[in-house]
């Protein structure tokens, strides 16, 4: 068993993952697993201007699921149009997203790119709060260049009634690899007054009790690639019990099933089907060490029928293996 108190309730969110934790993940997910407490959606680019913005987050796609469609901007007079526009369609909380690392994205002054510029965080915050009801979150990392430019941030995000910061403890530099700043990290929401939620390589259960001992006054954690590596994580938090690999195995697999189930309802042609479900491989092939040329294969192949064949022949002959 874990030794989390519990009497802190853990709240566990599916993180924003562009390309791959859409509307059609998160009904994957859902018919296999347990959902997360809320699933944040991948960003909406508020300079889009176009119905086609909104299709993720359309509700008639996302029936049971708890979702916080989340917003990418930097101009507050759009951002708020769009904000108004989900409010709109039944969301009562927006995340916007000050973390996404990409140079076309932080070149213009979004995502990332905000992290050094205090005054216009500052700006924005101030028109979106006092001009809209709707309840708003940060998700950031810890800077664009340098990991210290979130301490300036600090007096502007205390100003603002934000429902929470999930913080994302690198910098835009790194992407999505090397050290998680855990010092920085720590010097920064320990000066923050609203809720803060941990994110960035929780990948199995020892990571999260790991930082639940670190951080005992948090109790938010966002989960990306390691739940899509294991679909079993959520389980494992939530019951403190460990999955035993022939289950993480059998998860992969079901996984991988409502997925192409979903892809397949949606999408027309292999090749539109191969361009969704194949990127998964790489977040699913830590768990196939030794498996290089099965996995080869499946990326490969550009028939339907062969995929399906050794998807199928992987997945038994690991589990024969285990
Ligand atoms: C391919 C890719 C796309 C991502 N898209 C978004 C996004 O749209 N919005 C966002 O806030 N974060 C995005 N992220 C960042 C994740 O939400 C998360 O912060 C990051 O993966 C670290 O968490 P993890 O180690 O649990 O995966 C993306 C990450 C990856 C790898």
């Amino acid at each position: 068993m874990s030794n989390i108190n519990p009497n802190t309730e853990q709240k566990i969110y599916l993180a924003p993952i562009q390309g791959f934790t859409d509307y059609s993940f998160r009904a994957a997910f859902a018919s296999a697993f347990e959902m997360p407490d809320a699933a944040f959606a991948p960003f909406i680019n508020c300079h889009e201007s176009n119905p086609k913005m909104f299709r993720d987050v359309l509700p008639e796609r996302n029936e049971g699921v708890v979702l916080i469609p989340q917003i990418l901007g930097n101009d507050p007079e759009r951002m708020l149009k769009v904000v108004n526009e989900l409010q709109q369609m039944g969301y009562n909380e927006v995340n916007i997203n000050m973390g996404c690392p990409y140079p076309m994205v932080t070149k213009k002054g979004m995502g990332a790119g905000l992290l050094n510029q205090p005054e216009k965080i500052r700006q924005m915050l101030d028109v979106l709060t006092s001009r809209s009801d709707c309840r708003l979150s940060v998700k950031m990392r810890l800077g664009f260049q340098q990991a210290n430019e979130c301490l300036s941030l600090i007096p502007v995000l205390n100003q603002f009634p934000l429902s929470e910061v999930i913080v994302h403890g690198r910098t835009a530099g790194q992407m999505y690899t090397g050290e998680v700043d855990i010092e920085m990290f720590t010097r920064f929401y320990k000066e923050l007054k609203m809720p803060v939620c941990y994110n960035g390589n929780i990948f199995t259960l020892d990571d999260v009790l790991q930082l639940q001992q670190k951080f005992s006054d948090i109790n938010r954690w966002m989960l990306g690639r390691g739940l899509i590596a294991n679909p079993l994580l959520l389980h494992e938090i939530k019951t403190g019990e460990r999955a035993d690999e022939a289950n993480k195995i059998k998860a992969i697999s079901s996984l991988h099933d409502a997925l192409l189930q979903q892809y397949e309802t949606r999408l027309s042609g292999t090749a539109h089907i191969f361009n969704k479900i194949k990127p998964f491989w790489e977040y699913f092939s830590p768990a196939f060490e030794g498996y290089e040329k099965a996995l080869k294969k499946i990326r490969k192949t550009e028939k339907y029928e062969a995929y399906l064949a050794y998807c199928n022949e992987l997945f038994s002959s690991k589990l024969k293996s285990i």
